[in-house]
């Protein structure tokens, strides 16, 4: 036994002593060379820091972009755990400023059964008479999240969720794959890559579009202009995740980073964008929309000028707020390029609303609006449905360690790494997954309730305030200075709604 210990002790000390020789002849760390052996203790606490401040150092309120709250929400949600809250709010409202509140009818409406269906007010594709328009099952659906930034089973875990949650899953940018072959309906995402439509030259083939199209369950098509987290920027596979089962699927070759330009090459202009939504439209009979985060004004204004002069165009936009997430991003995009959703959703919904095309278009949001307060605040301002993103990379199992851009995602949610992606069980996690959907779309609906409306489409801005220290508070409406007829669907659009919650059996007239 002695002789064991000794031995240990021996080959201890020896990695110690070849580790301080090499710490100390080595160039590239300073902190090395100054401290040798204990430097490394730098290194690995900064490589743990973002769970270290999680679970031990920081508030329940502190951290981003999803905080402790709002995570333990989604968690216990997706788990049909007690997701309430108990002794009173944490939040300081004293310090707090442009705090959310939600104000409540005197007589609110009694719950709809959590699980009872909310659909979309409105029906996608129906103003331009696309063939194939349809009334989305849902007002919450996954958000674009493509394979290649999601590993395999959180595809297929999404796919299947969306299935069981009767949501829609948007493939985001990289194509569709076999893991998005489990029973869940797309949105296909088309972006500067063409990914699953383009030529050998990487141009856009309509003919291959169409057949893509037809190859998967595909409701609607959504053409990426740009996402908040990037703006301006395309997309971005970092080459340890562009295994060769995704180079296939993009067309490009295995191990290598994989960039979509940042501007589309089958359009240039807004006439031209217009042009390609109905050449798709036209040739699969599908709704098509497209998705941006918002910077300068006048592309918003130009495409409704455009529509209302041409009578075309996209049938839904998603906008994207800047605070939105992505697989990876530069650090300067995330935090500074595009506007947050709160400025950036009014300035594009405005310039449909001036025009009085709001009714024609299917608006989607997305950037942390998995969040029943802020998505209740986003259909308020006129969205008609939220994209959940990050919030159902929680749902399935996402820690949120941020290392989605380095291939080393610790639960297998963003990494392409069989033995991390091996502990995610996409049974498993598919009810997860759907689970948070119902919760969340369950959650608006009640909040609908407290403000005495029928479903969440309904409620309008009139029902907030804006809080500052606990003291002044602002009407939402002068805040984000709408219209009084602003942010609701207009009378043949809330008729319609009416009339398919009446069909409801468990619908509370
Ligand atoms: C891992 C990851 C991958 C993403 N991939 C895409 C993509 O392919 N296309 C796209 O338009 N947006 C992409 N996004 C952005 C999301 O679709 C969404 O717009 C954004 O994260 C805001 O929603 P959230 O706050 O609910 O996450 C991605 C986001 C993440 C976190």
């Amino acid at each position: 036994m002695r002789t064991w210990a000794a031995r240990a002790a021996t080959a201890l000390g020896a990695s110690v002593a070849a580790l301080a020789v090499h710490d100390l002849t080595q160039r590239r760390h300073a902190i090395l060379r100054n401290f040798p052996v204990l430097g490394h203790f730098r290194f690995w606490l900064e490589a743990i820091g973002p769970e270290l401040r999680q679970y031990i150092v920081t508030d329940n309120d502190q951290e981003r972009p999803f905080n402790r709250d709002q995570r333990r929400w989604i968690y216990t949600s997706s788990k049909n755990e007690n997701n309430l809250s108990g002794f009173g709010s944490d939040d300081n409202l004293e310090l707090a400023s442009s705090y959310l509140i939600i104000k409540h009818a005197a007589f609110p409406r009694s719950p709809a059964p959590p699980d009872a269906p909310v659909p979309s007010a409105k029906v996608l594709g129906a103003a331009h008479g696309r063939a194939r328009a349809f009334r989305p099952a849902s007002i919450v659906n996954l958000s674009a999240m493509s394979f290649g930034s999601l590993s395999g089973p959180a595809v297929e875990a999404l796919n299947r969720g969306a299935a069981k949650a009767d949501c829609l899953q948007n493939t985001g940018e990289g194509g569709i794959s076999s893991h998005h072959r489990h029973g869940g309906d797309l949105v296909w995402q088309i972006g500067t890559g063409y990914f699953g439509c383009r030529d050998d030259d990487g141009r856009f083939s309509l003919d291959r579009a169409v057949d893509q199209a037809a190859s998967a369950r595909v409701r609607a098509i959504e053409i990426k202009l740009s996402q908040g987290a990037k703006a301006g920027l395309g997309g971005v596979v970092p080459g340890v995740k562009v295994t060769p089962e995704i180079a296939a699927i993009r067309g490009v070759p295995a191990g290598e980073t994989c960039i979509s330009p940042p501007r589309h090459s089958a359009f240039g202009d807004v006439d031209g964008l217009i042009d390609f939504v109905e050449t798709l439209a036209g040739a699969t009979g599908l709704p098509v929309g497209l998705k941006s985060a918002v910077g300068e004004q006048r592309f918003w204004d130009d495409l409704v000028a455009r529509m209302a002069a041409r009578g075309e165009g996209p049938d839904f936009v998603t906008v994207d707020g800047g605070e939105g997430g992505s697989g990876a991003a530069p650090l300067v995009f995330a935090d500074h390029v595009g506007l947050p959703f709160r400025a950036a959703f009014p300035r594009a919904y405005r310039a449909f609303a001036t025009q009085g095309l709001t009714d024609d278009i299917c608006f989607i949001g997305s950037g942390k609006l998995g969040l029943p307060d802020n998505g209740l605040l986003a259909m308020a301002l006129g969205c008609d449905m939220v994209n959940v993103g990050r919030e159902a990379m929680l749902a399935i199992g996402c820690i949120q360690a941020q290392r989605c851009h380095t291939g080393r995602c610790p639960t297998g949610v963003a990494t392409q790494s069989p033995w991390l992606t091996g502990g995610l069980d996409p049974d498993l996690k598919s009810v997860r997954a759907a689970a948070y959907v119902v919760a969340l779309r369950s959650e608006l609906s009640r909040l609908a309730g407290v403000c005495g409306q029928p479903h969440p489409a309904l409620v309008d801005l009139d029902d907030f305030e804006l809080v500052d220290h606990g003291r002044h508070a602002t009407g939402a409406r002068e805040a984000f200075a709408y219209e009084a007829d602003w942010g609701g669907p207009g009378a043949a659009i809330r008729a319609g709604l009416l009339s398919v919650l009446a069909e409801e059996p468990d619908h509370v007239p």
